[in-house]
């Protein structure tokens, strides 16, 4: 069994995958709570609540897969990309767990953790594909060719999809993390009540960031009390906006490399109205959308692991 860790971003995350990808246990700590009162990610607060939180959630991780460590092969942890605090705490943690047991550990990039969120049991998807990974720091189309080969195809240019939620989400005084705020508003909005622009730039990839200044006219356009009354409205279109342009984008990906098999995965995949607008699309349960450690030890079973005890020195880092 492969023991996943997970501790780029506000999540701290342990899992138990078999080398089939079957999930025998995979638990989740979010901290967006914690977080919710600033309105985003505190970097210094995450990387604190990682080293207070990762033991128990192992413990748990463990214990939910009646399992113990002489049960784990080798131990898969998220080396970037994130917050450099934020994942030193997992990687620290994997290290040690590795060194003591002389476990082999495997460092795994977050966004090959997405794409493998995919090959996971009980309906694996086997390459090739092509792949919308859209989550709070990135907004990528890949066209997977195998489990190990991938091409960038577009990215965006400022804002990542998640970012833009979260960004308008704050613009209109919802909660965070706010993807899952306007994913809910919008139910009760219409999309067509505003017109938001969706800026055209060359070739595949995306920019949110006009978008965001659009919404933030609209808004600073209203009273407080009209702004409680087209809220919903506001949702609905600014997220018709960011679905659009997405979807768009990955049609036309798919259409240029030649895939007629699309996946979505990243937080943003959880979005009802982006499921709802590639109703052929295959995408990962929810659960397994934003960030958790099942996906690492999945992405781990392609991962080359460093041997006892050369891993000691791996680094973590922020970006790619
Ligand atoms: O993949 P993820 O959990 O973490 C990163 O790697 O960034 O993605 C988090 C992002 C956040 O920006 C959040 O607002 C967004 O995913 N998100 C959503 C939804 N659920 C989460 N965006 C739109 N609709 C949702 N239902
Ligand atoms: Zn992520």
């Amino acid at each position: 069994m492969i023991l996943g860790i997970e501790t780029s971003c506000d999540e701290t995350a342990a899992a138990l995958v078999t080398e089939e990808g079957e999930i025998r246990a995979s638990v989740v700590a979010s901290q967006a709570e914690l977080h919710a009162r600033y309105g985003g990610v505190v970097p210094e607060v995450a990387s604190r609540r990682h080293l207070e939180l990762v033991t128990p959630v192992i413990r748990e991780t463990l214990g939910v897969a009646g399992a113990t460590l002489d049960d784990v092969d080798r131990i898969a942890v998220t080396q970037g990309p994130g917050l450099i605090g934020a994942l030193l705490v997992g990687l620290a943690a994997a290290k040690a767990l590795a060194w003591s047991r002389r476990l082999p550990l495997v460092p795994v990039d977050h966004l090959d953790g997405h794409v493998a969120s995919l090959y996971l049991q009980p309906e694996p998807l086997e390459p090739p594909f092509l792949c919308l990974l859209a989550s709070g720091g990135h907004t990528m189309l890949l066209d997977v060719r195998s489990h190990t080969e991938r091409e960038l195809l577009g990215t965006t240019l400022d804002d990542a999809a998640g970012e833009a939620f979260d960004k308008g989400a704050r613009l209109l005084g919802l909660g965070y993390p706010g993807g899952r705020e306007i994913d809910r508003l919008a139910q009760d909005g219409d999309p067509a009540a505003y017109a938001f622009p969706v800026a055209r730039v060359p070739g595949l990839d995306f920019s949110f960031s006009g978008l965001k200044t659009a919404l933030l006219y609209a808004v600073r356009d209203l009273g407080e009390e009209e702004l409680a009354e087209r809220r919903a409205d506001l949702a609905a279109s600014y997220q018709h906006a960011i679905v659009r342009a997405l979807v768009e984008r990955t049609q036309e990906a798919a259409r240029q490399a030649g895939r007629d098999r699309i996946a979505i995965v990243g937080g943003v995949a959880a979005n009802s109205e982006l499921r709802a607008s590639l109703p052929a699309a295959i995408a990962a349960p929810l659960s397994l959308c934003t960030d958790n450690a099942a996906m690492i030890a999945s992405a781990a079973r392609w991962t080359e692991p460093v041997a006892y005890p050369r891993y000691l020195a791996l680094d973590a880092y922020a970006s790619r």
